[in-house]
């Protein structure tokens, strides 16, 4: 079997997301069942962090284990990786002694050159460019909330960031559409954001136009990891890119809140959202245990039902 990758969200196909999406459900459902699912019997994990995580790293080891897997965290700190190991040759070494990786790096470009040099299937836990395995949550969660999300409308405040372009990436697989507000110098760079064409996002000067009946309104950290450097300007770039109550008023009446977290409340989201009754950030977040899990599955074992 050729491996398969999960390093952007466009390497997996419209057919692939039903199939993880029908999967995802099933395997919610048994957990919370408490049955027994161990397909992944004896697999080995690793998990390479070089950014500092939470729910990433939780989703991936507590659900490796839940399927009868363990997991290995290696950090830069305390391995080879932070005293300038070539990844191609911690590709080599680490793909030898494990049967899934999941990287959470700097640069695309580093995880790409993993993956190349890998016997395994490699994952994206997030690189500055791209946040695949969010979305992954994130569109399974409104397809749970809502329904499918064909033909919507995904207002995205904020920073162009590594979520951003994932979203943008996602509309192109899934066919809906992104309302882009960025402060300005922040705008979407298609190339980076790795997309075909424009077809399926615009962009607004006014956060508020493009709130305007969208299905879905979200938004991520003003300052991403990586660029904290830039975090006092950025305060005053992004002021005015606030999800409040007044743009979620302008969003359709059933809209969700959805945000990545962690969240700075007073930032890019005001309390009365984030902790609102539209907001699903709990359910987005503990979607990321159970999409997960049908994501290793399905590049462990391909597709099977059941
Ligand atoms: N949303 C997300 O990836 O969270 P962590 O940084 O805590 O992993
Ligand atoms: N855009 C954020 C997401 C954190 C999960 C970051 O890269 O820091």
């Amino acid at each position: 079997m050729q491996i398969k990758h999960f390093l952007q969200f466009n390497d997996l196909t419209s057919d692939e997301y039903e199939h993880l999406f029908e999967r995802t459900r099933r395997i919610k459902e048994q957990f919370k069942a408490y049955q027994t699912y161990h397909p992944l019997h004896d697999r080995t994990l690793v998990m390479i962090f070089e950014k500092a995580s939470t729910r990433t790293r939780l989703s991936f080891e507590a659900g490796m284990q839940q399927l009868g897997g363990s997991a290995i965290y290696l950090n830069t700190r305390d391995s080879q990786l932070g005293r300038g190991e070539p990844v191609e040759d911690a590709a080599q070494v680490i793909s030898r002694m494990s049967d899934i990786v999941m990287i959470r790096t700097f640069e695309q470009e580093i995880i790409e050159r993993f993956a190349a040099n890998s016997r395994v299937p490699v994952i994206n836990g997030l690189t500055n460019e791209y946040h695949p395995c969010q979305i992954l949550a994130d569109i399974y969660t409104y397809i749970e909330q809502r329904g499918n999300i064909k033909g919507k409308t995904v207002a995205w405040i904020g920073d162009s960031n590594n979520v951003c372009n994932t979203w943008l990436q996602a509309a192109e697989v899934l066919d809906f559409n992104v309302h882009v507000s960025t402060p300005p110098g922040y705008e979407v760079e298609p190339e980076r954001a790795g997309l075909y064409g424009t077809d399926h996002y615009e962009e607004f000067r006014d956060p508020m136009e493009a709130a305007r009946d969208a299905d879905l309104v979200t938004t991520d950290v003003w300052t991403s990891m990586g660029f904290e450097a830039e975090n006092e300007e950025r305060m005053r770039d992004f002021a005015d890119w606030q999800v409040d109550g007044d743009m979620m008023r302008v969003a359709n009446k059933d809209a969700v809140f959805m945000h990545c977290l962690p969240a700075h409340r007073g930032e890019e989201v005001a309390a009365e959202v984030i902790d609102g009754p539209q907001s699903v950030v709990w359910d987005e977040a503990e979607n990321r245990l159970h999409t997960q899990k049908a994501l290793m599955e399905y590049l462990l074992l391909g597709k099977i039902t059941g």
